[in-house]
């Protein structure tokens, strides 16, 4: 525990800045690795000369944000760390740091399903860190689940993340590619997410390099048109779902009316493409007959 009064870190913050990154980042990186949420900063600021206790020093929290800076490395993998509707996952450079936007994927389901009491099946094809899984099993203690990944080191890191928020085991990780764990659940399934690599080749080799030089590619690309993954989801989907189960996709910002043309072909119902906070057609979802 380092002790320093809120005026000498409020100064050594603003040298911090000074070198670049945006205020967001390093407020994230002093939560995470010095222990002191924005909240509790804000609070303390009114006197500054009240004291803070940190839990690593300023040597250790600068190199962090050094190395943020001079390498673009994302600060999520440099603390070990990323907040996520209300759960706070660990996350290394095995698995895509998930998103804002796809926490909507939850609110999708509690649209479906209502909240709490429903008791269903559900399984997520491509489950990284585990974010989407988890939040659902939380959600629905009645409702078993599967979670399934190609990387085995993802499905680690996603299993660590649920055992720090159950004792339950209403979720279970299994590897593979695509559907080929939930073989000995066909017909069975109640609802089926994913959030597929789906960027085309193009885009990905021009991401950011914060993005293309850390996150797994085997997240992220998605083959020449972005859509080989999402093409092979949905066409052994109906194998799966029970009949009325329902598929729930995450897709570009672009591919929306493609992936729904995917679903009408394979005889989906109840087709719709859902926004995302941007306006952007982010999910598609249907029902299986
Ligand atoms: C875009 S990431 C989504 C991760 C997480 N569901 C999220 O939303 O943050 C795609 C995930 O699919 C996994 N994946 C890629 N190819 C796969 C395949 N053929 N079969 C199963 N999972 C795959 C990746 O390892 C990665 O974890």
């Amino acid at each position: 525990m380092l002790c320093i009064s809120v005026k000498e870190f409020l100064l050594w913050k603003k040298k911090q800045l000074s070198k670049g990154g945006d205020n967001q980042s390093f407020d994230f990186l002093i939560e995470c690795i010095g222990g002191i949420s924005k909240g509790d900063l804000n609070f303390l600021s009114l006197n500054p000369e009240n004291k803070l206790y940190l839990k690593k020093n300023l040597n250790h929290l600068e190199s962090i944000w050094c190395d943020h800076l001079l390498n673009s490395s994302p600060i999520q993998y440099l603390c070990g760390t990323t907040f996520w509707r209300d759960l706070k996952l660990k996350v290394s450079d095995k698995v895509l740091i998930p998103r804002p936007e796809t926490e909507l994927i939850v609110d999708i389901v509690f649209k479906i399903f209502g909240k709490k009491s429903h008791k269903f099946f559900f399984a997520e094809l491509g489950t990284g860190s585990g974010a989407v899984s988890i939040a659902l099993a939380l959600a629905y203690p009645l409702s078993d689940g599967i979670a399934t990944d190609i990387d085995q080191d993802a499905l680690e890191v996603a299993t660590k993340n649920y055992r720090n928020y159950s004792k339950h085991s209403n979720l279970k990780f299994f590897c593979g590619n695509w559907w080929s764990p939930l073989e000995s659940f066909k017909g069975k399934l109640d609802l089926a997410i994913s959030n597929p690599p789906y960027i085309p080749k193009g885009t990905y080799e021009k991401l950011p390099k914060e993005v293309k030089n850390f996150e797994p590619k085997v997240a992220l690309l998605g083959g020449e048109d972005g859509l080989i993954h999402l093409r092979e989801i949905i066409q052994k989907a109906p194998l799966f779902l029970k009949e009325k189960g329902w598929l729930i996709l995450e897709n570009h910002f672009d591919q929306g009316e493609k992936v729904k043309q995917l679903l009408i072909k394979k005889k989906f119902t109840s087709i719709e493409i859902v926004k995302d906070l941007s306006g952007i057609g982010r999910f598609t979802i249907g029902r299986y007959k």
